[in-house]
């Protein structure tokens, strides 16, 4: 398996931006346990966090072409305005799980709407960090029972 974690815009400042919101963790720690995870079961992850939506966007269209598995996304702010991001995973049709560090459905009402969650297999939020390893876990538990 091969695993893509995209993280959008501002998730570069984890660690010093909002902590009550986001956390202490930083970006690096995050993709360090993630990656530690998974080369423990033999797998491929690879990581990628920019602020520019085609960035993001051109990093999909690419997935594709890798043979990615399955994608873990926190879209950030994008969650909220992309139909752009949202239509590259519709594109590729590869399976994937969105995050959220806050509870997005506590938060201000421009934020309770996604323009990813009714495409994605499952979304957490608002378990901090451990929403990403608990996605990949998830995607972890599927891949074995599909395979057995
Ligand atoms: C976020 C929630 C978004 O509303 C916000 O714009 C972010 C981060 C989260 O992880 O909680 O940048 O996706």
């Amino acid at each position: 398996p091969h695993i893509l974690v995209l993280h959008g815009p501002n998730l570069n400042l984890l660690g010093s931006r909002e902590p009550d919101h986001y956390g202490r963790a930083t970006l690096a720690e995050i993709e360090a346990g993630l990656q530690t995870r998974a080369q423990g079961w033999g797998w491929r992850l690879r990581s990628l966090q920019s602020n520019a939506e085609h960035i993001l966007i051109d990093t999909v269209q690419e997935a594709a072409r890798q043979g990615v598995t399955y994608i873990i996304i926190n879209p950030a702010a994008f969650t909220h305005t992309s139909v752009a991001l949202r239509d590259a995973l519709a594109a590729v049709q590869i399976p994937f799980i969105e995050v959220h560090l806050s509870n997005i459905h506590a938060r201000e009402p421009f934020r309770q709407h996604s323009y990813f969650s009714d495409l994605a297999q499952g979304v957490v939020a608002g378990l901090g960090a451990d929403g990403y390893f608990l996605a990949l876990d998830a995607i972890h538990r599927r891949l074995k029972r599909n395979n057995s």
